[in-house]
């Protein structure tokens, strides 16, 4: 069985966009306490920042991280979370249904993102707060000095403003679960004045409004719809969230969620240019795609505890991921990759514990998850321009989705230097790939890396860190501008040439 490929370099997409590579730090469950914060772990800095997970959280390639929540935004009080840690305010913490101590909070994220060298995402209570606490949070964050807000941070210990340039309006207001769940026009207006007014402090700004919380939700594209009828010229981004998982075992759908995933974003797409076209508007709304992942079972589970106990940081969606979900993530990328025209910021839901592609034991270590891989490796080599991927593939049958190609694929290009990601969908069926390159003028493979094996529930585990890991992958070959290699069944694989 084989599929081909034909790559050229006039034909692109859109630039590759750093943003992609966002993931998201949410206080819930264990990501902060004892995932990037545990002062007394062996690794932890002066700060309580475990440098394990620091020094991974580089490797992993991320640019971007999204905070506070998530759900956990909706009922926050930032204030809680800046000042004397000692004064800080224990709360009950209704989202996740926790204690929150608040001895980690928006300094202590300013710091560990300066440490982590990636940019803040910042995201408001649009829940039970409104215009007037947004802008007190924009005061402390962004203005210079010389104002209560501003000197109070000063007195924090930060002289300089932050500068956060993208702030997300809210989380998932669409959702009933939500606290100061909304309608849609009632959000869109919330949405726009608390828009209308932090531009008026700061133009340039980059806001999200929230759009749907998964593309089954019942309002979904009238939702989208009628928030951006209220808020069009005040944001930038609309934002989609996804979750994939393989709950009632049918791996062949499993395999193919980067075909929702594409649909998702071409629906937003349609939905966001069809108010612009109502409003005879030129400009154009991007997605920010800021919570996907695999993530299984129920949406709140609890395993070191009962569920309705008020605890800090009890362990909650600790999600093992195995190869095929790492398959589907490396898929996923692929999607947003190939949308780099709409798609402006994407985060991988979360970073550390929950639903995260690095692990940690308290007291103990940290570890990569066979997601982690395709991840970091697609933020290191993707560069350049997204280019424009026409494949002819094999089919395979699914429930969820019909047919659908076995082999899925994107490349950029990046002055003489390609990256070709691609999946094999197929359960059982290796496929000989063959890329046409006589475009692009490369002659060698520098890499070739997959992601595959007999077991295709595999995972990885304190004990076991490297059970799950990329292979190079030896079937490749590259003569006269023809490269050839063997796609296993059920694999995700990275090549880079020059
Ligand atoms: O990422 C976990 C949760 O999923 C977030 O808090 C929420 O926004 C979404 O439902």
């Amino acid at each position: 069985t084989s599929a081909s490929l034909i790559l050229d370099p006039a034909f692109t997409v859109a630039p590759v966009r750093r943003r992609t590579f966002g993931t998201f730090v949410e206080h819930m469950g264990r990501c902060v306490y004892t995932g990037i914060h545990e002062p007394g772990h062996p690794t932890a800095d002066e700060d309580g920042f475990r440098k394990d997970v620091l020094e991974l959280t580089r490797e992993l390639g991320v640019s971007l991280v999204r905070y506070p929540g998530g759900n956990f935004v909706s009922g926050y009080r930032w204030e809680d979370g800046v000042g004397p840690r000692e004064d800080r305010p224990r709360r009950l913490e209704l989202a996740w249904h926790s204690i929150e101590t608040n001895q980690f909070g928006l300094d202590e994220f300013m710091r560990w993102c300066a440490k982590a060298e990636v940019e803040p995402m910042m995201a408001i209570n649009l829940g039970t707060r409104g215009v007037q606490e947004a802008l007190d949070l924009q005061e402390y964050t962004n203005h210079p000095g010389g104002t209560a807000l501003s000197d109070l941070r000063g007195q924090h210990g930060a002289a300089s403003p932050y500068g956060i340039k993208v702030w997300c309006l809210g989380n998932e207001m669409d959702g009933p679960w939500q606290i100061g769940h909304k309608t849609a026009s009632e959000y869109g207006r919330l949405a726009a004045e608390t828009a209308r007014a932090m531009r008026m402090v700061e133009p340039g700004l980059e806001l999200v409004a929230c759009g749907s919380s998964s593309s089954a939700m019942p309002t979904f594209g009238s939702w989208e719809r009628e928030v951006l009828r209220e808020c069009y010229d005040l944001v930038d981004h609309i934002s989609c969230h996804a979750y994939y998982g393989d709950d009632k075992g049918d791996p062949a759908s499993f395999l193919a969620s980067a075909v929702d995933m594409d649909r998702f974003i071409d629906s937003v797409v349609a939905s966001a240019d069809h108010v612009g076209a109502e409003l005879k508007s030129s400009k154009r709304i991007d997605i920010s795609f800021d919570e996907w992942n695999v993530w299984y079972g129920d949406r709140s589970r609890r395993t070191d505890g009962p569920a309705d106990a008020w605890e800090v940081a009890p362990r909650r969606i600790e999600d093992e991921y195995n190869l095929t979900d790492a398959v589907v993530v490396g898929n996923l990328l692929i999607s947003l990759l190939r949308h780099s025209d709409r798609v402006a910021v994407a985060c991988l839901a979360q970073l550390a514990n929950v639903i995260a592609p690095i692990r940690t034991e308290p007291d103990g270590p940290a570890w990569r998850q066979p997601t982690f891989h395709p991840f970091a490796i697609t933020s290191r080599l993707a560069a350049g321009q997204v280019l424009r991927v026409e494949t002819t593939s094999p089919l395979v049958a699914t429930d969820k989705f019909g047919e659908v190609p076995a082999v899925d694929a994107v490349a950029t290009y990046d002055e003489g230097k390609l990256a070709v990601f691609g999946v094999n969908r197929s359960l059982n069926t290796p496929i000989e790939l063959t890329v046409d390159l006589t475009r692009t003028g490369v002659t060698g493979v520098q890499e070739a890396l997959t992601m595959s094996g007999e077991d295709r529930l595999a995972v990885n585990s304190a004990t076991h860190p490297d059970r799950v890991v990329p292979h190079p992958n030896d079937t490749v070959k590259l003569r006269d501008g023809k490269l050839t290699l063997t796609l296993p069944a059920i694999s995700w694989t990275a090549l880079s040439l020059s």
